[in-house]
């Protein structure tokens, strides 16, 4: 599914990924239901036969294909979709999207000696953006994940929010990390962490921590919307722990699947009261922020600059603020 249409994923002959709308266009049959064989996908009805491009291949019961078969009836196509495949990922462009041939971004560290990486896939009940923000938002974390990630100090930290031209990024100053689970594990004592949250329009996020030892933490997530407020996403953890990667991973995996249970859940609820006030009918009422919600109400605009084609809000000069973790 990609923006709640139905899409069905193949290989062609050449072992090309390709992805047209799982429908087709004879009886509206599902092509996923099919099967693939020389000249593409077969439709499971009629084995009208359908190439990676969405051109009519084959209509068996014409005796017609290839060339014959389009020149017979041009205007037979089923939408398809540009197709990336990079890093072991293949990325579908939604047909709405904009730039819909633009590869897609690698993800850093993914195939770099140093680093280690894993990858997880989930599935949010909630929208692009409110995924976006959640990934990038610090302040949940001393609720959401207490004592797992971060345990409330109500210290002072600073803050600089900055446009980039790609998106936005909020970095940190004194940060504190005792207390908690996570960095009692993974961060070496002693120094200053180096932290960094960064939205890279349309819909990924990039979190980084360095510490002065050289370790270091990556945290990319690439949002797919497959419904209304349902979203996959494809996160990377990538870590700098030379010498003993493949022990850290050995705890920082489950780990990492806990805490982002921990955002599931929460997101989960979150819709489910969103719904439970429009069943019940109550005037919906705009949600509010404040100045510690650093890059929600920047991602939420410069996506909506970008679905109306508008150059993205400037945030210039760097804002300096604090919050309170
Ligand atoms: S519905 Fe696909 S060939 Fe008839
Ligand atoms: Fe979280």
């Amino acid at each position: 599914m990609l923006s709640g249409v139905p899409v069905v994923l193949f290989r062609d002959a050449d072992g090309r990924a390709r992805a047209l709308q799982d429908r087709c266009a004879h009886r509206h049959a599902p092509l996923s239901a099919g099967r693939t064989c020389g000249d593409g996908i077969e439709c499971p009805y009629h084995g009208w036969t359908w190439d990676g491009d969405g051109r009519l291949a084959a209509l068996p019961a014409a005796g017609l294909r290839g060339d014959a078969c389009r020149a017979a009836h041009p205007g037979l196509t089923v939408p398809a979709h540009a197709v990336h495949e990079s890093q072991g990922f293949v990325w579908v462009a939604s047909l709405s999207g904009a730039a819909p041939d633009a590869p897609p971004l690698p993800f850093p560290h993914l195939d770099e000696p140093q680093w280690t990486s894993f990858v997880m896939t989930t599935r949010f009940a909630g929208d692009v953006e409110t995924c976006l923000e959640n990934f990038l938002d610090c302040p949940h974390a001393t609720t959401v994940h207490r004592y797992w990630f971060r345990a409330p100090t109500a210290r002072p930290v600073g803050a600089s929010v900055c446009r980039l031209d790609d998106g936005v990024q909020a970095s940190f100053r004194e940060e504190p990390r005792e207390k908690s689970l996570v960095w009692w594990l993974l961060a070496p004592g002693g120094g200053e962490m180096q932290h960094t949250d960064r939205f890279i329009a349309p819909a990924r996020s990039q979190v980084d921590y360095r510490f002065p030892n050289g370790w270091a933490y990556s945290i990319t997530s690439s949002c797919t919307e497959v419904g209304d407020d349902e979203t996959v996403v494809t996160t990377v953890m990538s870590f700098r722990t030379p010498g003993i990667g493949p022990l850290v991973r050995l705890y920082f995996e489950p780990l990492s699947r806990m805490i982002i249970r921990q955002d599931v859940r929460i997101i989960a609820a979150r819709s489910h009261n969103r719904e439970r006030f429009r069943e019940a009918g109550v005037p919906p009422r705009a949600e509010a922020s404040t100045q510690a919600d650093l890059l929600g109400p920047l991602i939420a605009r410069w996506r909506h600059d970008l679905a109306c084609g508008r150059e993205p809000l400037a945030v210039a000069p760097a804002r300096e603020t604090r919050i309170y973790l």
